[in-house]
């Protein structure tokens, strides 16, 4: 089989993965691969039946009636479907952010959706971003970015990434619910966020979105011929 390259780029919640991946995964020609999407499907799912994330026997249950699967549109652009429906536009709110952090907590949502995220890689070359990827998903994989930024800043794009689009926004309240999710998410037991010893670390803080791919493009660019 082929060779296929991969990069795995971690970090929490506004950092500015999913921009830089798809910056990235569109100059390469390679699949941009959001897993963040995919526990958001899985915390959706269970939503609409009035799970609660916190309910492990519950999810349980109920996980062997979902299906979930990845696919792509003509221009390249992810999408997420929960047995058979596009979800791609329903799972982007900020109750289904908190809710897929809890519930992706859960070593049975990790392990089921494991296969479905190697497989991207085996049989593309994926830019892939989320928490863990460097760690556990793609252990092997070619470059790995550690992406960060504080998160006041985080905090602070996310506001005026809302009101941009019209929607309400107040900081204090984005920036309380980034900070809780960053410590659900790194001091979860299973697949916690945290940097792979062999991945080169980015604080985005003080760079414009030109400056963080340039960054991050002179990293790839040491490891995969481009
Ligand atoms: O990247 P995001 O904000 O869409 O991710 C939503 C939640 O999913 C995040 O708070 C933690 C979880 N997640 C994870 O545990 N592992 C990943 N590889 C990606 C996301």
């Amino acid at each position: 089989m082929a060779k296929h390259y991969s990069i795995a780029i971690d970090g929490p919640a506004g950092a500015g993965k999913s921009t830089i991946a798809r910056h990235l995964a569109k100059e390469l020609g390679y699949y941009y691969v959001d897993t963040g999407a995919i526990y958001r499907t899985v915390a959706y799912f269970l939503d609409l039946l009035g799970i609660s994330p916190k309910d492990t026997d519950g999810v349980e249950r109920y996980l062997d009636e979902l299906t979930v699967a990845i696919a792509y549109d003509e221009e390249g652009v992810q999408h997420m479907l929960m047995n058979g429906m596009d979800v791609t536009e329903d799972i982007r709110t900020q109750d289904i952010s908190q809710k897929a952090s809890l519930v992706s907590a859960l070593p049975i949502t990790r392990e089921m959706l494991l296969d479905l995220q190697r497989d991207m890689a085996k049989r593309h070359n994926v830019v892939m971003d989320g928490r863990d990827i460097g760690t556990v998903v793609l252990p092997k994989a070619d470059v790995k970015i550690f992406l960060t930024a504080s998160s006041q800043v985080r905090a602070k794009r996310r506001t005026e990434e809302l009101l941009a689009k019209g929607r309400q926004a107040q900081y204090e309240k984005i920036l309380q619910e980034i900070e809780q999710r960053d410590h659900q998410d790194t001091h979860r037991a299973i697949a916690p966020l945290r940097q792979a010893r062999d991945a080169v670390l980015v604080d985005t803080s003080e760079l414009d979105i030109e400056g963080a791919v340039a960054a991050v493009r002179e990293i790839v660019g040491k490891k995969i011929p481009l």
